[in-house]
């Protein structure tokens, strides 16, 4: 069990009409003039913007609002939120969305507390020193970004798709009502049980194997989305799903099931490229690597594989070869991804395959035109993300 820190600051008012606590928590982390960040529209067609408007105007509490955040957010979009934030005097950030939106926002946050480039962060060029608060009223469970230390950002030219990770960004508070939820498109849903289960797999498949609780928790919690995400594609109304699903989110990706842990994330930044280049939906790019990524590096730790596969993916365990036992429970998770409704390799998402040019242009981004090797438990160069594109292009 390796050394840890773990900071979690974010405020959690979970469960239905939790929406109503909005103009105290603005009011308890400062605010007065408030920005409410959203996306292409489900927030306005739900009513969900309506009725935060009406609270603040209730509350006495200023507001200015940056609509049209699309998933995989764009650059030039936090540049327009910079820019109205500063002319406004805008002191506090309110996220009314999912992942896209609480990072376009996050993004915003660094920007208005730098006289520089806010991609700048993300080129290595500065280092955060500040961020300016930012709530969160999260409408769908996936990225964990509500309570999460990152955001991620696509810088429209090149279409570059990075992320920054710091403490300053962590949201102050998260509202989250699981009812809201219940309008989200099967896809959606399905694209976030995988990217919740994923920012656990991240963290459990390490070198380390002395874990007890960490490993008691991240089972749980991987178990837990994995039999209420199928259940809620068929019952999407069902608040007891849809809320150990949200509640699931946000630990998954809080670092929690990574205490003591050293993390991955090679698959969430080889599944970046995927976005950006074909306009993949996060989760559902996670489900068209995760695979091959597993059989790729398997070999590093096969006993962790099969301990997955018979606590996780529910495959009976093969006491003769923990190898056998983990290739049946990548191919269990393979099933699992079907039965949902997500892609299994690149064909399957992109409805055709990769070309040689656009694997050997995604790996190169990657890696950042070969300068550095991704993941922990098997460090991989270009070589080792082109031969995963190559695994991943096969139907
Ligand atoms: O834009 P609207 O109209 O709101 O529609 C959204 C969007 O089309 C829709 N939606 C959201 N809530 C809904 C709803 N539709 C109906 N009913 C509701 N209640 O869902 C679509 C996807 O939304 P998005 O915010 O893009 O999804 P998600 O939360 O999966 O966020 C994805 C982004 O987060 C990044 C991903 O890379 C991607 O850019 N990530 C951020 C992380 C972080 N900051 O910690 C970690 C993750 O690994 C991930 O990389
Ligand atoms: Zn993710």
């Amino acid at each position: 069990m390796v050394d840890f820190k773990y900071y979690t600051p974010t405020e959690v008012v979970f469960g239905k009409d939790s929406e109503g606590c909005l103009p105290d928590l603005v009011r308890k982390w400062g605010g007065t003039r408030v920005l409410i960040h959203y996306g292409g529209g489900s927030v306005v067609r739900s009513g969900l913007l309506a009725q935060v408007k009406s609270q603040l105007d209730a509350a006495g509490i200023a507001w200015v609002e940056l609509g049209g955040v699309v998933p995989n957010p764009r650059l030039s979009l936090a540049y327009e939120g910079i820019e109205l934030c500063r002319r406004e005097g805008v002191d506090f950030l309110l996220a009314v969305g999912g992942g896209s939106v609480i990072d376009s926002a996050k993004v915003i946050g660094y920007g208005l507390q730098y006289d520089g480039d806010v991609w700048d962060i993300y080129d290595g060029k500065h280092k955060p020193v500040a961020s300016t608060p930012l709530g969160v009223i999260l409408t769908i469970p996936a990225s964990g970004s509500e309570m999460s230390d990152s955001a991620v950002i696509t810088k429209d030219d090149g279409l570059i798709k990075r992320g920054c990770n710091s403490d300053l960004c962590r949201p102050r508070f998260a509202i989250m009502n699981p009812e809201r939820t219940y309008t989200l498109p099967p896809y959606q849903t399905a694209a976030g049980v995988t990217d919740i289960m994923m920012h656990t797999m991240e963290r459990y498949f390490s070198h380390e194997d002395d874990m007890l609780l960490t490993d008691a928790m991240a089972e749980a919690l991987m178990r837990t989305v994995k039999e209420c995400g199928e259940k809620v594609l068929a019952d999407p109304e069902n608040y007891q799903l849809r809320a150990q699903i949200m509640w699931a989110g946000s630990l998954a990706h809080n670092n929690l099931t990574g205490c003591g842990t050293v993390s991955d994330f090679a698959t969430h930044r080889i599944e970046h490229e995927l976005s950006s280049t074909f306009g993949a939906t996060h989760g559902a790019g996670l489900a068209a690597i995760w695979p091959h990524w597993a059989e790729y590096v398997l070999a590093e730790n096969p006993t962790r594989f099969a301990q997955f596969a018979v606590n996780v993916a529910g495959v009976p365990n093969d006491f003769r070869s923990p190898e056998r036992t983990a290739r049946a429970g990548i191919a269990a998770m393979v099933d699992f991804y079907h039965r949902i409704g997500m892609p299994a390799n690149l064909p399957e998402l992109v409805g055709r395959p990769a070309t040689e040019e656009e694997i050997a242009e995604m790996a190169w981004k990657a890696t950042r035109g070969r300068t550095v090797r991704l993941g922990n438990l098997k460090k991989l160069d270009y070589d080792d993300v082109v031969a995963i594109y190559r695994m991943a292009n096969k139907q």
